[in-house]
């Protein structure tokens, strides 16, 4: 179970799974509760939200308002949407202070673009790698979440999602469908050496490629690198599936130009030409 700090098993699609006694558990079981919290409050210091302005906020799998109570003690403003309704129902009993919607993520997020000043999920988003119905395919349900969260939040602001991939094919799947979207950034791993406290935290950035947040637990003797997973969009358009710079780019050539100075061959110094299409001539 998700709460426990371990990752949750598929029993199910969400909405049947998270029923009327897993709801309880959110609002009972004061473990799960301590740990839902903290990674709430690591999700909204990953945000990096200006100091004492009051934000907008949506919390994408917001459940029985976990995160939402978090994020109202920090005095921010939000709204959560789950698609179980035994969940939500908790949520409303709690009198919790966001507004909450029943919806599916995968179905896009159905809100006015630029609304929000952030987002976070915690635990929920790695329900999307399931195929529950048969007409659902997780990269399209992931690509349509991904590009309707991209277009919901401002620009400069940032999404974390906290999630527990099954293996590292789902880690895969669900970077590059955030990629796709548009979104910078990378995934921060929290705690990377412990099996109980290890934290995955996907940090999107709209419209800026800023600095990754340093990673909790994770000094290494081969540097701090190693616990993040930067992506930039700009660098991966210019790389073909196999990694390498795409044919007579400017990355390319660059490439090609060090590896022949490297070999000791007379090669032509760099010029703001390098690598430039040249226009067909008539
Ligand atoms: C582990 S619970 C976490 C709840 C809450 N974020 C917390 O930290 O207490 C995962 C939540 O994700 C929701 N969820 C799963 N798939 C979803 C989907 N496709 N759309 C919206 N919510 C979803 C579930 O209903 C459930 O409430």
């Amino acid at each position: 179970m998700a709460g426990s700090g371990r990752r949750p098993e598929h029993r199910g699609p969400p909405e049947l799974f998270y029923d009327k006694a897993e709801a309880r558990k959110y609002s009972q079981n004061s473990r799960m509760i301590e740990i839902q919290s903290q990674m709430s409050e690591r999700a909204v210091e990953l945000l990096g939200l200006p100091e004492d302005q009051p934000c907008f906020l949506l919390d994408v799998g917001c459940g029985s308002g976990l995160s939402g109570d978090y994020i109202s003690e920090e005095g921010h403003h939000w709204v959560g949407m789950d698609i179980s309704s035994a969940m939500l129902d908790v949520a409303m009993e709690r009198e919790v202070e966001g507004d909450l919607i029943l919806a599916d993520m995968g179905q896009g997020i159905p809100f006015r673009p630029g609304m929000f000043d952030g987002c976070v999920s915690i635990s929920a988003v790695q329900w999307l790698c399931n195929a529950d119905k048969k007409t659902h395919s997780p990269p399209k349900r992931l690509y349509r979440f991904f590009s309707t969260l991209y277009s919901a939040l401002a620009r400069g602001s940032r999404a974390i999602l906290q999630l527990y991939p099954e293996n590292s094919e789902q880690l895969e799947l669900i970077t590059a469908q955030a990629m796709k979207a548009g979104f910078t950034g990378g995934m921060v791993v929290d705690y990377p050496n412990s099996t109980k406290a290890k934290k995955f935290f996907l940090c999107l950035f709209v419209g800026t490629a800023g600095a990754l947040p340093k990673a909790l637990g994770a000094e290494c003797a081969d540097g701090e690198e190693s616990q993040q997973a930067k992506f930039i969009n700009e660098r991966t358009r210019f790389r073909n599936a196999k990694g390498k710079s795409v044919k007579k780019s400017r990355d390319w050539v660059s490439e090609k130009k060090e590896r022949r100075r490297r070999q000791g061959k007379e090669v032509r110094a760099d010029t703001r030409y390098t690598g430039r299409k040249r226009r067909p001539r008539f």
